[in-house]
């Protein structure tokens, strides 16, 4: 449960979002990759990064394993573990959205419920919930850090997909299919969406 402290009052900012997002000549959004573990999302998420770098735009990649070094070290990977490490990136990347920032998240996030309170914290339009769809057979294949071999061995306990649930997002604004285009090209899918579709930047 979380304690909530009293006499909290929210400070109001002169510089505001919109003027951030004018001195950077871009229009901030939360660009959210959510698949199960090995699916791709922080590869492709890191090639969104580089093209938006190399067209001048400012992003940042959060990653699930990276910040579990640091902000999120205290959690592990039970049901309520996740659920809070879901709120506390939707609000770190809720922050760098109003700093200015493309923020690029990259988490397995595999609860519907918390994807869409991340989503609320938003305004309409700013939210883009992409779908790495690689199925799990196809992740459990490749196991790249050989982490579901480890599962399979009950080695790993709550590994998403083995004996933790993923629930698949139903409305997600772009589902990327891993099994039929490269990384490359579903990054460039990703940075078209971005500056060609309804979310010009
Ligand atoms: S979550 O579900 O959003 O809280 O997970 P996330 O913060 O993205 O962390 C996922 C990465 O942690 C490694 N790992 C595990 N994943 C799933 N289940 C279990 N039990 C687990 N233990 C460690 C794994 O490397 C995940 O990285 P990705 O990049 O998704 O493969």
């Amino acid at each position: 449960a979380l304690r909530r402290a009293g006499n909290i009052h929210w400070q109001h900012l002169d510089v505001d979002k919109a003027a951030r997002a004018r001195s950077k000549r871009q229009t901030p959004r939360c660009v959210w990759f959510t698949g199960v573990s090995g699916a791709g999302k922080s590869a492709i998420a890191n090639l969104v990064d580089k093209k938006l770098h190399a067209l001048g735009h400012h992003a940042f990649v959060l990653d699930g394993d990276n910040v579990r070094h640091g902000l999120n070290r205290d959690l592990g990977f039970t049901d309520e573990d996740r659920v809070e490490n879901q709120r506390r990136v939707a609000e770190v990347a809720k922050l760098m959205t109003d700093a200015g920032l493309i923020v690029l998240v990259s988490f397995i996030s595999p609860f519907r419920a918390e994807r869409k309170a991340a989503r609320e914290l938003f305004a309409p339009g700013e939210f883009i919930e992409v779908f790495v769809d690689t199925p799990l057979d196809v992740a459990e294949r490749r196991d790249v850090k050989g982490l579901y071999a480890k599962a399979r061995r009950g080695e790993l306990p709550n590994f998403t997909g083995i004996d933790s649930p993923y629930q698949a997002p139903e409305h997600a604004e772009l589902v990327l299919d891993t099994a039929t285009a490269s990384a490359q090209a579903l990054a460039e899918q990703v940075v078209a969406c971005l500056l060609e579709g309804d979310y010009e930047i």
